[in-house]
């Protein structure tokens, strides 16, 4: 029998590092199912039941939301039609593709234009602020659906890549202007969970009273090593070998900044424009 782990090892195993005044595990097995999750790649074929289906979307639909004004919607993709088309999508990897089943996380500021439009009143929020609390209702449904579909023994994994092939799934999905796919998220019967990543010391996320990062560079090469001696990220995995070089101790640092050498989806922003968010 595996032995019950206490938050103080889930931590240890989160962020390799000394945990903090944690309370006892007793009665919160959700919370430890939280510390110990990682993305799932890689799920049974069989699908999973439409009773836990609606409990996953449920949850996603319990998470609060600004204003309660629930800003998003959610596309369950079914067609199977619609899957293969996706799967077809140059960013979408193989195991996404097949995964059986795929959500789609919409943020919606249509449905309270509509709305105010119903109650004869003129709508005068089509702003960066309305979008940026569009935008968090998503993602906290989003997050909520993981939760969730973990913490009910399934594996999923959220996929901004959808992101890549906004116009294909404009269309595909049948998008109006003031809705756009922030990210899909596949689900299915776990096969094999990913490893679980370490994430940066709290120290270096959590602030006391006001924002420190004096240390920061000697914490994130500490992070490296921790990371690193755990999982190194395989040589093939390396991004732009051609320009950066490959290394014998690619870090985590080492490829998030060569990630974000690159700017990614550049046409967003007249995408999001010329699709009813105004954006001012
Ligand atoms: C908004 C969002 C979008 C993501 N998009 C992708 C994606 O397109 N492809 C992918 O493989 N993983 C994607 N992920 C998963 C992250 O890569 C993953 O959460 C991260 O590497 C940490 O690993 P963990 O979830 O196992 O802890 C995404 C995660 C989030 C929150």
């Amino acid at each position: 029998m595996k032995p019950i782990l206490g938050f103080a090892d889930l931590w240890w195993a989160r962020f390799g590092v000394r945990p903090p005044t944690l309370p006892k595990m007793t009665g919160t097995p959700l919370v430890g199912g939280m510390l110990r999750r990682a993305s799932c790649r890689s799920f049974k074929p069989e699908p999973v039941s439409e009773a836990l289906i609606n409990l996953v979307l449920g949850v996603a639909q319990s998470a609060p939301s600004k204003s309660d004004l629930q800003q998003y919607s959610i596309i369950v993709v079914e067609d199977p039609a619609k899957r293969k088309e996706i799967a077809r999508w140059s960013s979408i990897p193989d195991w996404a593709g097949k995964a059986p089943h795929l959500f789609i996380f919409c943020a919606d500021i249509r449905r309270q234009q509509a709305i105010s439009h119903f109650r004869d009143k003129k709508h005068r929020n089509n702003t960066l602020d309305h979008y940026t609390n569009a935008v968090t209702d998503t993602s906290l449904a989003l997050g909520f659906a993981i939760s969730a579909a973990e913490a009910t023994g399934l594996g999923c994994c959220p996929l901004s890549v959808v992101r890549n092939h906004i116009e294909e799934a404009t269309a595909l999905f049948e998008l109006p202007d003031g809705v756009f796919p922030l990210a899909g998220l596949a689900l299915g019967m776990r096969d094999e969970r990913d490893p679980r990543t370490l994430r940066l010391p709290p120290n270096v996320v959590v602030h006391r009273d006001r924002y420190e990062d004096t240390g920061l560079k000697a914490e994130i090469d500490r992070y490296d090593d921790r990371r690193h001696a755990r999982k190194p990220i395989p040589r093939n995995k390396q991004i732009e070998p051609d320009r950066h070089g490959t290394s014998d101790r690619y870090t985590w640092s080492e490829n998030a900044a060569r990630r974000l050498s690159v700017t990614e989806r550049e046409e967003f922003l007249s995408f999001l424009k010329g699709h009813g968010f105004n954006l001012d």
